[in-house]
């Protein structure tokens, strides 16, 4: 019997809690129907902690010291430090027992992460948890890569070092989900922010549809760049896709909101 109890991948946009009603009610209900399938099947599983693979953008780190990625060794976790979201400030509990099983089984993997234990949540996580564990009261280990300062790792690297993240998963003990927050098309602050690239996203989770893994992994870094760099993000569903490798992905729902400036999509890997 596996650990991993649930998984599964959404969007992160900041939009979703700091101008949730500016995307059009249709829109709203489409997404919102999928993280709300995604809470239950999380509330289901019953979990003693989450795993939430998401990136960083500068809350934490910035190009003066960036690493590839970083366990989040945290015994509790304060956020979101954007007030602009408009949310309520949390604390989280950490886990940073099953934070120093997911560094052991990477390092055996032969991936180095980088570690923290001060990290401050953003919204890259606090939207997803405030959707999928809404009392906050489930533990969580941030996993954090960087999808914003090229070099980026490869998306066959992180799907190995979602790989060992399932590999510490096993041997906690424990009823662990794993969640991948990022993407899909779009790019934030840039001038072409508005247009996003919906026939990027239908591709990318059609492959997801059918476990094309290898095709996933093949995407070339050329076809991220030209949806836009906030695509980069797909590496965080590629993660969670890996840690899951043995699980069917599902794409609940997808919606281009150009209000909320992403490709908004939600997936549970059965
Ligand atoms: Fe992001």
């Amino acid at each position: 019997m596996s650990n991993l109890h649930f998984a599964g991948a959404m969007s992160h946009a900041p939009g979703i809690a700091a101008f949730r009603d500016a995307a059009s009610p249709a829109q709203r209900q489409a997404f919102f129907g999928g993280t709300d399938a995604l809470r239950e099947a999380a509330g289901k599983a019953r979990l003693d902690a989450l795993v939430v693979i998401a990136p960083d953008h500068f809350s934490n780190f910035f190009i003066d010291n960036m690493p590839a990625c970083c366990v989040s060794m945290n015994e509790s976790y304060m956020g979101p430090v954007e007030n602009w979201l408009g949310m309520d400030k949390y604390q989280i509990k950490g886990d940073a027992e099953l934070a120093r099983l997911i560094m052991h089984h990477a390092y055996a993997a032969g991936i180095e992460p980088a570690s923290s234990a001060k990290t401050d949540l953003e919204h890259s996580v606090i939207v997803p948890l405030s959707l999928i564990t809404p009392k906050f009261d489930v533990p969580v280990v941030w996993v954090m890569m960087n999808c914003q300062v090229p070099p980026l790792m490869s998306l066959r690297r992180c799907y190995e070092l979602g790989k060992a993240i399932r590999a510490a998963i096993e041997a906690s003990g424990k009823r662990v989900g794993v969640l991948g927050s990022g993407g899909l098309s779009h790019a934030p602050g840039a001038p072409e922010a508005d247009t996003l690239d919906p026939d990027f996203d239908r591709y990318f989770l059609d492959l997801l549809d059918r476990n094309a893994v290898d095709k996933i992994l093949a995407i070339p870094p050329e076809r991220l760049d030209a949806a836009g760099f906030g695509s980069w993000e797909i590496r965080l569903w590629v993660a969670a896709l890996g840690a899951a490798h043995d699980r069917r992905p599902r794409t609940l729902a997808y919606e281009p909101i150009v209000e909320w400036d992403t490709g908004c999509a939600v997936a549970i890997y059965e």
